[in-house]
């Protein structure tokens, strides 16, 4: 009989086989985790200035100014978590983040200075928060299975911040961006 459908025997769906540098263990996926978060969070380091420097509303660039010196101390607190772990800082490069800000490049690019790149920006940052968001739940999570508690703590007071981050700009863009960029719309 003519197969139809490869699922469930073709390529795609085969299991991945693993580097030979492959974590073995949780402790070593949850090190790997705070490589790449670290990476992120120096690159939005570098990102979050021309984002700021492209937004008009003062409100919204005061947040974003606001979280550039928030995401300082999120650097500290991870060297800090390193530091407790007695592993190098050093990150691992995190595509993730680097296709995100790639994005927000993209939409300032797409779109004239005003209420609608404002718009844009708000967009772009709360895709990146949200994957923070997600990666620090995570490893927060990871550290409670692993016993860290002292980690667990640094890790929810950088995702108490994130969270904080991305409901501020949800209000911005409820309190008058998106309004404007619609009224552009109208004109
Ligand atoms: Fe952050
Ligand atoms: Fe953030």
């Amino acid at each position: 009989m003519k197969k139809t459908t490869d699922a469930g025997n073709g390529q795609g769906t085969r299991k991945v086989e693993a580097k030979s540098s492959a974590a073995e263990g949780l402790k070593e996926l949850f090190i790997d985790g705070l490589k790449d978060i670290v990476y992120a969070e120096r690159a939005l380091l570098k990102a979050l200035p021309k984002m700021m420097n492209n937004a008009s509303e003062p409100k919204l660039k005061a947040a974003i100014e606001d979280h550039i010196a928030v995401t300082e101390g999120q650097v500290q607190r991870l060297e800090q978590v390193f530091e407790i772990l007695g592993e190098s800082n050093r990150g691992k490069k995190c595509e993730a983040i680097e296709g995100l800000i790639k994005e927000g490049e993209s939409i300032m690019e797409e779109t004239e200075v005003g209420p609608v790149r404002d718009a844009g920006i708000i967009a772009a940052s709360q895709k990146i928060e949200h994957y923070e968001i997600a990666s620090y739940g995570t490893l927060a999570a990871f550290a409670n299975t692993l016993g860290e508690t002292e980690i667990v703590a640094l890790l929810e007071a950088t995702l108490a911040e994130e969270k904080e981050a991305d409901a501020l700009l949800t209000e911005s863009a409820y309190n008058s961006i998106n309004f404007e960029a619609a009224e552009e719309d109208e004109n």
